[in-house]
């Protein structure tokens, strides 16, 4: 099939990508040049694992390439939006701007009978208010929500553990999804081929549903990670560990051990901003309380950042001026180069705010950190970022430091003995055994 995708960032890129290596004729357009050139030549924007193999494969295929002229769409039977809908500079709400923007440089490219497909998580309601636009073309809108993680996000494209289609509600409610909208639904199924053929749940549902399934799919996985952190917090003063309990109340198959990781918490592009929205968005629609309680997942996520600077803070015998402070991660997760709200980065910088001399290292997110803070020393090499630090803090697990780091081999780099371990990912016995202070997040 020709299919053309707008926006090519995280999501836009491996979508892209991933639809070519599964046999389509896809076309990436993006306003920003750079990222055009940069995807042209077949070279990764940003790091992802896997997204450079698919993009070598799919531009020398012929069967993928880039462009910043809109005009290119045409001709495409299913034309994807997967522009980006960050937070408003002065509020809760997600700015629809690049959406808006994306659908109005299309309609001219568009024909009677095309498809057009939303995967940007958007407040509910957006679809059917983009829809008159889109239906006066003759083409049909349909919502499908993206549910990739940033590392995975090549796997989770290709091999999705669900697929939801939202088509209008209009007919759905009607249950007369015979004429074009079971069609919009079978054309998907079509471009998913390989997972509807493996039996991949396909849920076609209303564009309210299918809007509504991808934020409350995000709020839940950040009130997990909250519920846990607010476990942490309830550990702290008792004593209890927080990572035995989290074992613990996981076997219980109901509730699961996986977001039950308990730390300085969620960050990223995503889980922030999209309970922000689902909150203002209910607001909107008069139910602001019914999600109230997304409110106090934000509060409880952002102390848990404070808890590990006063961590460091006591470690260092109350005030950290000019002590060296090695911060081991920037990313707001492993496998990632994505600082967007990062937590880790937030941890380097109140530091730094308390006079810290702050080393910062990660393996693939430097080069952004050091655009957004370029106040912060960074050093790409982990045992030279460690030399001499007074205190070492794990803020995102990467393997080179999670388990490849062991404190025989950290006591060889530096005279301080101190380790904060934002992410309960290393053994504190085998820390404390070799002679370091070790202190985790909600664990004695
Ligand atoms: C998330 C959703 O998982 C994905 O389905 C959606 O499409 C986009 O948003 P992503 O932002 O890539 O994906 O990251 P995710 O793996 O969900 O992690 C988010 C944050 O939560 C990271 O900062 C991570 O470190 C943190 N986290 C995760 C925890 O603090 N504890 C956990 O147990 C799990």
């Amino acid at each position: 099939m020709r299919l053309s995708v707008i926006g090519c960032g995280y999501l836009g890129a491996v979508h892209a990508a991933a639809m070519a290596s599964i046999g389509h004729e896809v076309v990436g357009i993006d306003v920003d040049p750079r990222k055009i050139e940069s995807l042209s030549r077949g070279e990764a924007p940003f790091f992802e694992p896997d997204l450079q193999e698919l993009l070598t494969a799919g531009v020398a295929s012929g069967r993928l390439r880039f462009t910043t002229d809109m005009a290119a769409a045409s001709g495409s039977s299913v034309h994807f939006i997967g522009v980006g809908t960050p937070q408003q500079k002065d509020g809760y709400a997600a700015d629809l701007t690049y959406v808006n923007a994306a659908v109005d440089a299309l309609l001219p490219y568009l024909r009677p009978g095309d498809i057009v497909a939303g995967k940007s998580t958007v407040p509910v309601g957006t679809a059917a208010e983009l829809a008159p636009r889109i239906e006066a073309t003759g083409a049909t809108l349909v919502w499908n929500p993206e549910f990739l993680r940033e590392g995975w996000a090549v796997q989770d494209t290709i091999d999705p553990d669900r697929l939801v289609v939202g088509v209008s509600s209009r007919s759905f409610l009607a249950r007369s999804t015979t004429g074009d909208e079971a069609h919009a639904a079978d054309i998907l199924r079509e471009v998913y081929h390989p997972a509807v053929a493996k039996g991949t749940p396909f849920i076609v549902t209303d564009w309210a549903t299918a809007e509504l399934v991808k934020v409350a799919a995000n709020a839940f996985l950040a009130t997990k990670i909250s519920f846990i952190n607010a476990m942490a917090e309830i550990a702290e003063v008792t004593g209890a560990d927080v990572t035995q309990l989290a074992d613990a109340i996981g076997h219980d198959a109901r509730i699961g051990r996986r977001f039950l990781g308990a730390g300085i918490g969620f960050g990223g592009g995503c889980l922030p901003k999209d309970i922000r929205a689902f909150s203002a968005r209910a607001e909107e629609l008069g139910r602001g309380e019914s999600v109230t309680f997304l409110r106090e997942v934000d509060a409880i996520n952002l102390r848990r950042r404070e808890r590990a600077v006063q961590l460091v803070v006591d470690a260092l015998g109350g005030q950290v001026f000019e002590k060296k402070v090695t911060v081991l991660g920037a990313a707001f997760k492993p496998y990632s180069d994505d600082i967007r709200d990062s937590p880790a980065l937030d941890v380097a910088v109140r530091l730094r705010g308390l006079g810290a001399s702050i080393t910062v290292t990660d393996p693939a997110a430097i080069d952004n950190a050091r655009r957004l803070h370029p106040q912060l020393d960074y050093v790409e090499d982990r045992d030279e970022a460690i030399r001499g630090a007074d205190a070492i803090v794990l803020v995102t697990e990467w393997d080179e430091y999670r388990r490849e780091l062991t404190p025989e081999h950290a006591s060889t780099l530096t005279s301080g003995r101190v380790v904060v371990d934002g992410r309960n990912g290393w053994d504190a016995a085998a820390w404390r055994a070799a002679g370091w202070t070790y202190y985790g997040m909600g664990r004695p």
